[in-house]
């Protein structure tokens, strides 16, 4: 059956929001966008660093060759985020995790902008750029208030180098992550993927878990993904235009 499309929220989801129990919403880049972080496809302008696309800069093999320059590009990333704020569409999640009985924000993001915008116990399952761990102990180490930018830094426990603490391609997830949002993928009534291309695997995989299991599947994104004909419904729309107007009482 093809998913009901639209650039509003239908009544059936305004119901189905009011009773729902067990919420789980998947994010990605696409809900940081008016935030000013840019995308990685369609068009984003992430694509490439020195010349390299990102898809290699942001890869295990990169780390192994040239580790100071995977630092140099993530803090350049890391630079970028430090003058941007959460949006709109961060806020009202924020607002979400105190709404429902049993509520999971599992996001893709690691720009932090969720934290900052006050979700909290976020599932963070490509790490985070404001953390590093170190390469032999696994010791982490948090990057907000960095006193000095020594690059690569060391490991203070056991002195060898520390890396980014973001999941590169060629690399697992982040170990209990995943399976935490698949639990809760399993056994929630409503499910939201907003602002993904639904490419990259297995977080992917996370809504069509959710349709199988019978959660009402929404997807929120300007454009069609391979997730839209499996979702119940899609919103064209931008995030941080379409999320406060759940707040809004549709009667108004
Ligand atoms: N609101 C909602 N969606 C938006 C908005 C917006 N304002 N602006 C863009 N989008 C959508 C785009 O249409 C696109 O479908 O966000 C999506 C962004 O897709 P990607 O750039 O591919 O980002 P994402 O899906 O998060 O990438 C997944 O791939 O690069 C790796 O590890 C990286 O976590 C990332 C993963």
């Amino acid at each position: 059956m093809q998913a009901r499309r639209r650039a509003s929220i239908s009544e059936r989801l305004r119901e189905r929001f009011a009773q729902a129990r067990r919420v789980v919403v998947l994010t990605g880049a696409g809900v940081s966008a008016e935030s000013g972080v840019p995308t990685f496809r369609g068009g984003g302008g992430a694509a490439v660093w020195k010349g390299m696309p990102f898809s290699v800069i942001s890869s295990a093999g990169m780390l192994q060759r040239d580790l100071a320059e995977v630092w140099a590009w993530f803090d350049y990333r890391r630079d970028i985020l430090q003058s941007l704020s959460p949006n709109p569409a961060h806020v009202a999640l924020a607002r979400w995790q105190d709404r429902f009985e049993d509520f999971t924000l599992v996001t893709q993001n690691v720009d932090g902008l969720h934290q900052r915008a006050g979700s909290r116990d976020v599932v963070e399952l490509h790490g985070s750029i404001w953390r590093a761990r170190c390469v032999a102990c696994g010791e982490h180490y948090d990057l907000h208030d960095e006193p000095q930018r020594t690059r690569p830094p060391a490991c203070l426990n056991c002195g060898d180098a520390l890396r980014p603490d973001v999941v590169l391609f060629g690399e697992m997830l982040p170990a209990g992550a995943f399976e935490r949002a698949l639990e809760k993928a399993e056994t929630c009534d409503l499910f939201f993927v907003i602002g993904t291309s639904a490419v990259v695997y297995p977080a992917a995989a996370l809504p069509e878990v959710a349709k199988s299991a019978g959660a009402y599947t929404v997807e929120i994104n300007p454009e069609l993904t391979p997730l839209s004909d499996l979702c119940d419904e899609v919103i064209n729309g931008r995030a941080g235009e379409i999320l406060p107007l759940f707040e809004v009482n549709s009667k108004s």
